[in-house]
C-alpha cells in the first residue's frame, strides 16, 4: 500500500491532466471485450498503464492494460482496455485507483463491463445482463481505511449502486435495437479459481444471477464519489449444478467476443445520449 493515498491519486491525476485528457466519460472493459468497442473510437491518445505513476499492471493476458482517450459519438471518452484484479495480488486501492482519477478528471459517467458466469437457469450464455444490484463477497473492500472524507461519506449508501438514469436508458436502446439485455443480481468473488458445482448453486440460492470476480470494487469506489455508474454482464458460461463440466478461459473469451457486438452498440449508442 502507498503510504499516501491521496499522493498517489493525484499524482496519477495529474500526469493526465498534463496529456491534456479531459475526458466526459469513462469506460472500463472486462475479458474478453474490447476490439469491437475501440474500433469505434476516434483515438487521440493511447497509455500504457505502467506510464502512469502509481498504476498497477493488468497482469492477465486477454487484458490489454492501457488507457485509450479519444471521441465516440462526439463524446469525449476514456477506456481503461483491460482492468485490473484483486486476485492478480493488488490491493483494493490499487484496483479501484482508475476511478479516483476519472473523477478527478471530470468524468461524469462510468460505464462498466465484465464476463460472468451465468447462474439462472432461464437464460443462455452469449447473452448480455444488466447490473440492478450485486452482492459482495470479496474479501477485502476499497473503501477500507481512512476515509477520504473530502469524496465522499464514512458509510456510503448502496440502496442504489447502479444509476436509474443509465439503466433505465440501457432498457430502452436494448429494447429498440432488439437486444435481449436481462436484468440481475451480480455476485462478486475473489477468484481466480471458478467456482465448484457446490458453490454454484450456493450462489445461486443466496440470490444471484451472475458470478464474476470484478466490477464491484470499482462500483463501491464509484458510489463513494458521486460518479453514476452502471455495469453489464456478458454471460460467458452456464454453471452446471449438477453435471460436472469443465469451464475454459478460451471458452469465456470466445463467448465474450461474440457478445463483445451486441454490448458495444449498446454502450456507444448510450453514449451518444449523454449529455
Ligand atoms: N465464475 C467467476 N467468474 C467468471 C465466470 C464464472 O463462472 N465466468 C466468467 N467470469
Amino acid at each position: 500500500m502507498w503510504k499516501d493515498y491521496e499522493q498517489a491519486i493525484n499524482e496519477a491525476t495529474n500526469y493526465l491532466r498534463d496529456k491534456k485528457i479531459s475526458p466526459d466519460i469513462a469506460v472500463i472493459l472486462g475479458t474478453g471485450l474490447g476490439n469491437a468497442f475501440i474500433d469505434k473510437i476516434k483515438v487521440v491518445q493511447t497509455i500504457p498503464y505502467n506510464q502512469v505513476p502509481h498504476f498497477p499492471v493488468s497482469t492477465v493476458a486477454s487484458h490489454k492494460g492501457q488507457w485509450v482517450y479519444g471521441t465516440l459519438n462526439k463524446k469525449k471518452v476514456l477506456v481503461m482496455q483491460g482492468r485490473i484484479h484483486y486476485y492478480e495480488g493488488y490491493s483494493m486501492q490499487q484496483v479501484s485507483l482508475a476511478v479516483r482519477v476519472m473523477k478527478r478528471l471530470g468524468v461524469k459517467y462510468l460505464l462498466i463491463s465484465n464476463a460472468a458466469g451465468n447462474l439462472n437457469e432461464g437464460w443462455q450464455k452469449g447473452e448480455l445482463m444488466l447490473l440492478q444490484d450485486h452482492i459482495n463477497l470479496q474479501p477485502d473492500n476499497p473503501l477500507r481505511g481512512s476515509n477520504l472524507a473530502h469524496e465522499g461519506p464514512r458509510f456510503p449508501d448502496m440502496s442504489s449502486p447502479y444509476s436509474k438514469l443509465l439503466n433505465d436508458k440501457l432498457i430502452a436502446i436494448a429494447s429498440k435495437q432488439k437486444v435481449k439485455l436481462h436484468q440481475g443480481v451480480y455476485a462478486a468473488v475473489m477468484g481466480p479459481n471458478l467456482e465448484t458445482r457446490a458453490e454454484y448453486r450456493y450462489l445461486h440460492t443466496i440470490g444471484a444471477d451472475a458470478v464474476g470476480m470484478s466490477t464491484v470494487p470499482e462500483v463501491l469506489v464509484a458510489n463513494h464519489c458521486g460518479l453514476p455508474c452502471c455495469a453489464v454482464s456478458v454471460l460467458t458460461n452456464d454453471a452446471n449444478y449438477d453435471k460436472p463440466r469443465r469451464v475454459e478461459l478460451k471458452e469465456i473469451i470466445e463467448v465474450a467476443g461474440r457478445s463483445e457486438k451486441n454490448l458495444t452498440e449498446l454502450y456507444s449508442e448510450l453514449i451518444k445520449q449523454l449529455k
